[in-house]
């Protein structure tokens, strides 16, 4: 493979550093081929054994609209906790985030099929390599996006909005939601979340 320049390295490096979650997006709709590219992004991941055992549900317009409801319900499963550990503003600004989804055009489902002896080994992690190129893809773009766990809480009836409970694979039990991605144009700058550097690598020789 020819080696990449230097400046692209540089710009790389820049990319993995400016990426932070965004939660509040423009109305501005994502191209087709734009939205396309994103999605090859998270397919070009690895995978265990190379399985590409990532499903992705995307929704948008109407469907993304009628999703509004179900995050609604999701932050009534964590809004306690976080009312406790987040400051008012930042409570007030999450629980809109979650109401409104930040008014993001595309909501990404990120599901994982599981070999049930592969689940932990291979299975969540591959879809999360995805998930983070897709993140990286977002960024090269121009876009925003926020990974999110919160639909978890709310899993069963995620599963049933998108009709996955209908698929034989979900049938069988290997069919797992994990996470959403939501995306957009960015419509605001939130500052860099802090990262801690110190005793988070052990290193042996
Ligand atoms: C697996 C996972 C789940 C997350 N779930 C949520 C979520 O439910 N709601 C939310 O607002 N942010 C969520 N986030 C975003 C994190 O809060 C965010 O990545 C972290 O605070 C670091 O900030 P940064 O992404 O701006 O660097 C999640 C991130 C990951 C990786």
């Amino acid at each position: 493979m020819t080696p990449f320049t230097e400046s692209f390295k540089a710009e790389f490096y820049r990319l993995l550093e400016s990426r932070k979650s965004i939660r509040k997006f423009k109305s501005q709709p994502v191209p087709e081929e734009v939205l396309q590219r994103i999605l090859q992004a998270g397919m070009q991941a690895p995978s265990g054994k190379n399985r590409q055992n990532w499903r992705f549900f995307v929704l948008e317009g109407k469907k993304r609209d009628d999703y509004l409801s179900l995050s609604q319900k999701s932050w009534l499963g964590i809004k306690d906790i976080l009312e406790k550990r987040l400051k008012p503003s930042l409570y007030q600004f999450t629980e809109r985030f979650f109401f409104t989804l930040g008014d993001a055009p595309v909501v990404i489902l990120c599901y994982s099929i599981n070999d049930q002896e592969e689940r932990y080994h291979t299975s969540i992690g591959s879809v999360y390599m995805a998930v983070e190129n897709i993140n990286l893809a977002c960024f090269a773009e121009g876009l925003g996006c926020c990974t999110m766990g919160a639909p978890l809480e709310i899993k069963e009836d995620v599963d049933r909005f998108i009709g996955a409970d209908q698929l034989p694979e979900y049938k069988e039990g290997k069919l797992e939601l994990l996470c959403a991605v939501v995306l957009g144009y960015p419509d605001h700058e939130p500052p860099k979340a802090p990262r801690q550097i110190e005793g988070r690598i052990v290193r042996l020789r």
